[in-house]
């Protein structure tokens, strides 16, 4: 047994003891505590329920450890988890039975620390730190939220990808806000089935995700759900934007398109070039001797008639056979500083008066400083002209016919836009109206030939055409030409 001495020790060594301790009843309420004196009133403890006193609650607490100690005798310890990103420092509570006769109480120790605790929620919180910035300077987006939809990871790429800020995500997006309707749903069907990468699991699935202002974007997206033993907590996704990726992807095939076509247009080139050639002098012996023959014999009218028949169709080859060999610029060019908006204005006025371009709003918009170019002017004018006609036939003598020059920023070289409101060109043609003879015009109204012409004339001129076309609101095409021969400055 104590003696006094020692039960006034032992009381003195409680009351100065730095963790609080009570002593809880079986009725959950507190019959004795150790006191400091400085700020303690006994009134304010004593008599109080436990769950009152710690927890400032009007309930019981559902997992009390001083009532389980009561009912079981044995000892309970209760220890708040210290939550990610946002460290919750919660004190620890250990319950210890007191036996005293037939009377049974519990001992609840609060705010105990264990040696070593501290080290331990140290350590947790360099980890969770080290977490925070491991998911922060990932290049993907990273975002998790729980099984409502409340976001509880959102790293700064995500912000960026999304416009969000992590703060206003963390407080008030949910989750399928970051998807155009439906797709949240769809995502989470595919997570929980096998289809991409096992149950749980989505591996580099093909999304579209939305942004802050509603723009639909297309996503990469590996994605995860995270599990407590059997149930579904929350769900992670890593993802990137996709938008750069494809444009470079639709660049790179246009670009292969355009190699493809520069190839087949060479050999093309030359193919026309050597039939020709091969035409050129037979055609020039027809119309010789057919002239000869007019000039010589007294025909008959029927035959003069039949004569001039053969004269007009060998000029017309003759005319053909030209065209080819420009095309496969095998004619001589001239080239000469060239003034392109008197050029465009000429071949405009040339045209302007054929029925055709009476129903047709023309609108020129010429950059007046606009620097001379050396160019060969007689082949301009075929280009403006076979690509201004075109138009037209596209508009079918009605619309509006939009032309512009301008320099182009950022190199050497001025520009040229020729946009009509026409019908368009399907894409399944887009690839090919550069070829020779290709046409969708009917019989003898096209031979297929002008814009084959046009890509030689501007090649050869080292320039480039190009064409924008979709079927509501016409076609655009664009040549930029060098402003210096040898694309250098002017000597
Ligand atoms: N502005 C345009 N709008 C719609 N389609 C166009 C346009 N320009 C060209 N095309 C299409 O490209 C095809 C080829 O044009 P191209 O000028 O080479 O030949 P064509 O006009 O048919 O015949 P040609 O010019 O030899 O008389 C056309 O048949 C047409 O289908
Ligand atoms: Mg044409």
């Amino acid at each position: 047994m104590r003696n006094e001495k020692e039960k006034d020790l032992l009381l003195k060594a409680v009351d100065g003891y730095r963790r609080r301790l009570i002593i809880v009843s079986d009725e959950q309420k507190i019959i004795a505590s150790n006191y400091d004196r400085d700020t303690d009133n006994p009134d304010e403890i004593i008599g109080k329920f436990c769950y009152e006193f710690i927890y400032n609650c009007a309930e019981p607490c559902a997992d009390c450890i001083a009532r389980r100690t009561i009912e079981t005798r044995k000892p309970y310890n209760h220890m708040e988890y210290i939550g990610f990103k946002r460290v919750k420092k919660e004190r620890c509570r250990y319950s210890y039975p007191i036996e005293d006769g037939d009377e049974i109480y519990s001992a609840v120790v609060m705010d105990y620390e264990e040696p070593g605790i501290r080290e331990m929620e140290h350590q947790l919180r360099r980890s969770n730190a080290f977490l925070h910035n491991l998911i922060n300077s990932a290049v993907d987006g990273v975002i998790a939220a729980d099984m409502n939809g409340k976001i509880i990871i959102f790293n700064d790429a995500a912000a960026e990808i999304t416009g969000y800020t992590v703060d206003y995500a963390l407080e008030h997006l949910d989750i399928r806000r970051a998807y155009p309707s439906g797709v949240a749903e769809e995502v989470m069907r595919l997570l929980r089935s096998d289809e991409y990468g096992g149950q749980g699991k989505l591996k580099g699935y093909r999304a579209d995700g939305m942004n802050k202002d509603g723009h639909v974007m297309p996503i990469s997206l590996n994605a995860a759900i995270v599990y407590e033993g059997d149930n579904e907590v929350a769900t992670i996704g890593f993802f990137h934007d996709l938008r750069e990726i494809l444009e470079m992807q639709s660049k790179l095939r246009k670009t292969q398109i355009q190699l493809l076509q520069a190839e087949k247009m060479s050999s093309l080139g030359k193919l026309a070039a050597g039939v020709a050639h091969q035409l050129n002098n037979p055609l020039g012996g027809i119309m010789l001797f057919a002239k000869l023959i007019l000039e010589d014999y007294n025909l008959p009218d029927g035959a003069m008639e039949d004569i001039n028949r053969i004269l007009r169709d060998a000029q017309r080859c003759s005319d053909t056979v030209k065209e080819l060999l420009e095309f496969a610029r095998q004619t001589r060019r001239e080239m000469q500083p060239l003034d392109i908006n008197k050029s465009l204005s000429r071949t405009l006025f040339l045209l302007e008066s054929q029925t055709i371009f009476h129903n047709i709003i023309i609108q020129c918009n010429y950059d007046p400083n606009l620097p001379v170019i050396p160019a060969d002017s007689q082949q301009m004018n075929h280009v403006f002209m076979n690509i201004i006609l075109n138009a037209a036939d596209a508009m079918d003598g009605n619309g509006k016919l939009s032309i512009s020059t301008g320099q182009v920023p950022e190199n050497d070289r001025i520009f040229i836009e020729i946009s009509d409101t026409g019908c368009g060109i399907p894409d399944h043609i887009l690839p090919h109206i550069f070829e020779p003879f290709f046409t969708t015009k009917g019989e003898g109204k096209g031979t297929g030939l002008g814009l084959s012409m046009v890509y030689g004339i501007i090649e050869s001129h080292g320039g480039r055409i190009t064409v924008e076309s979709d079927q509501e609101n016409g076609t655009k095409f664009r040549i930029e030409l060098l402003k210096h021969q040898d694309g250098g400055p002017q000597s």
